[in-house]
């Protein structure tokens, strides 16, 4: 058999994402989520990788940028795919080139709109509904060295009503995320997208 997929997952947060990606490839002998890599030490994101008994790590800039302890720990791991799930630095030019068009974003909303710098997480939220969008949703890219420029491989889309909150779009973009990130990983790593 050939030997499977390895993926390490990158997050900063909560990481309800690395956990639903987790459980969907539990099981499976074709892909295995190897590690789970965090860049702030109290991020709940670790306890969800204890529980799931995935090995975790906490790394921080200077690992990152300068001293390369990420780029030889992921080589260390035989890592094939690199997924970020709530990671909210700009990605090393040194892991895109260990990794060409091997990395995988999820951005919660409809890039190219409300992407860049500073657009993540709660903050794209109170923008669209601040702006009084009629629809966001979920946008899953290849990364490049840009903030949220790299090809897109999928786009989900949600209705937004004036009676949404940014926590309403919250949950919506959550179930969105749910539904089709682990999926998409899945048909994309295995080159049937
Ligand atoms: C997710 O909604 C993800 O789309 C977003 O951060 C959240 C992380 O939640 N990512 C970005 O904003 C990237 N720019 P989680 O830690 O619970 O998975």
């Amino acid at each position: 058999m050939d030997k499977p997929i390895r993926l390490a997952i990158l997050g900063s947060g909560n990481g309800t994402n690395a956990q639903q990606i987790s459980e969907y490839f539990a099981g499976r002998t074709d892909v295995v989520v190897a590690c789970i890599i965090y860049n702030k030490r109290d991020a709940y994101i670790a306890e969800r990788a204890k529980k799931l008994g995935i090995e975790s790590r906490y790394f921080g800039r200077a690992d990152f940028y300068e001293n390369h302890a990420v780029r030889d720990y992921l080589a260390d791991k035989q890592i094939d795919w690199v997924i970020l799930a709530g990671f909210l630095w700009l990605v090393p030019q040194e892991l895109l080139q260990a990794y060409p068009g091997r990395i995988i974003n999820i951005h919660p909303a409809l890039l190219p709109k409300y992407g860049g710098k500073g657009m993540y997480g709660h903050h794209v939220h109170e923008a669209v509904v601040a702006n009084h969008e009629t629809e966001s949703g979920i946008t899953i890219h290849i990364v490049d060295e840009h903030y949220d420029r790299g090809t897109t491989l999928f786009q989900a889309r949600c209705p937004l009503t004036p009676a949404d909150t940014p926590d309403t779009l919250a949950e919506k973009i959550h179930l969105l995320e749910k539904e089709h990130f682990p999926r998409v990983i899945d048909e994309t790593i295995s080159g049937r997208k």
